[in-house]
C-alpha cells in the first residue's frame, strides 16, 4: 500500500469511530495536514449526521466548508466529543510532535477542549523516541532572537521556519538535534520561554487512541 492508501485507510477508520461513538448532532473537532484533509473527505459522508465541525487551521475550515459541512467557532461550542488530527511523530504512550504544517496552537486548543483525542497515521509516524522530526515552537515575532538563545541552551538547533506566518499571525522555529526522553517536562520548559506561543509537543494532553496505517491493516492502540 501507498502512504496515501495508509493515511485514507486510518481516515476512513476516524470516520467509521466517530459515527460509532458520538451522538447525533455531535460537534466535531478536526485537525490539520494531509492526514486530516483524508478525514475531512471521509467526515463528508456523514455531514447530515454531525452538528458540524471546529477548525484548527484556516485551511482545514476551507475544506471542510468546500464539503459543506458547517464550521463553527469554538467560543460556541460547550462540547467535542471527539477530535481528529494526525501527527509527525508518536510514541507508544501516544505523546506526539505535531506542528509540522505551522497549525499547532489551534490544533492544542481544540484538543484541550475535546473529550477524546483519536490520532490518524500511517506506520511511519511511529517512533521508539520522540525529536528525529524537528519540533516546531510558534513564537511572537519580537521575541524570536530571545527564544532561539534559549532553546539553543536547551540543547537544541533552533531555526527560524523563513518566509511562514501562522493563522494567528506569528512565526515558526523548528527546534532540530533533540532525543526526547521526557516530553512532559519538555514541553512545560519550553512553554515557560517568555515570548513562546507553544510549542509542537503533545504530551500535557496525548491522544487517547491512536489509529495506525499498516500493510496488515488499521492497528487500534489505546
Ligand atoms: C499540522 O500543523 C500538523 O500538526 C499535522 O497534523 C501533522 O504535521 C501531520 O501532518 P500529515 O498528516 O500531513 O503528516
Amino acid at each position: 500500500m501507498t502512504q496515501d492508501e495508509l493515511k485514507q485507510a486510518v481516515a476512513q477508520a476516524a470516520a467509521d469511530h466517530v459515527a460509532e461513538s458520538t451522538p447525533v448532532g455531535a460537534i466535531i473537532g478536526v485537525g490539520t495536514g494531509s492526514t486530516a484533509n483524508f478525514f475531512i473527505d471521509a467526515l463528508a459522508a456523514l455531514k447530515d449526521r454531525i452538528g458540524g465541525a471546529v477548525a484548527s487551521s484556516e485551511a482545514t475550515r476551507q475544506r471542510l466548508a468546500g464539503h459543506g459541512i458547517p464550521v463553527l467557532d469554538l467560543n460556541e461550542v460547550s462540547r467535542i466529543p471527539v477530535y481528529v488530527d494526525g501527527a509527525d511523530e508518536i510514541d507508544d504512550g501516544l505523546n506526539m510532535i505535531k506542528g509540522g504544517g505551522g497549525a499547532l496552537t489551534r490544533e492544542k486548543i481544540v484538543a484541550a477542549v475535546a473529550d477524546c483525542f483519536v490520532c490518524i497515521a500511517d506506520a511511519s509516524k511511529l517512533v521508539d523516541t520522540l525529536g528525529k522530526f524537528p519540533l516546531p515552537v510558534e513564537v511572537i515575532p519580537m521575541a524570536r532572537a530571545h527564544v532561539i538563545r534559549e532553546l539553543e541552551k536547551l540543547g537544541g538547533l533552533p531555526q527560524l521556519r523563513e518566509g511562514f506566518v501562522t493563522d494567528n499571525g506569528n512565526q515558526i522555529v523548528d527546534v532540530r538535534g533533540l532525543l526526547i526522553h521526557d516530553p512532559k517536562g519538555l514541553e512545560a520548559k519550553i512553554n515557560q520561554i517568555v515570548g513562546v506561543v507553544t510549542n509542537g509537543l503533545f504530551a500535557m494532553r496525548p491522544a487517547d487512541l491512536l489509529l495506525l496505517g499498516t500493510s496488515e491493516g488499521v492497528r487500534r492502540i489505546g
